[in-house]
């Protein structure tokens, strides 16, 4: 079954270099970004709107969805964390 990103509401997200596991509300957060600031996670940051790619950071497992859509989507296993909300439970570095 393949599932709609605005149809997940909670997804776990294991931020695997500072080994915090958290649940992604949809409702209450807009990425991944607030997501890591609300644990205490240290990201680089700049412009969170999906252009300088200052928050870019590997997906170890599980997929995203874009909301804003960046400028420009990062190559292979990256993740803009600023503009990315988890469709899957997941990892990212
Ligand atoms: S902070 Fe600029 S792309 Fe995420």
């Amino acid at each position: 079954m393949q599932r709609s990103p605005t149809r997940v509401r909670q997804a776990p997200v294991t931020f695997s270099r500072a080994g915090v596991t958290a649940a992604f509300d949809a409702a209450r957060w807009t990425g991944l970004l607030e997501l890591a600031e609300a644990c205490d996670v240290r990201v680089r940051w700049s412009c969170r709107t999906g252009v300088c790619h200052t928050c870019q950071s590997a997906v170890v497992d599980g997929a995203v969805a874009y909301s804003p859509q960046p400028l420009e989507e990062p190559g292979g296993d990256l993740v803009l964390l600023c503009c990315a909300r988890p469709i899957t439970p997941g990892r990212v570095s």
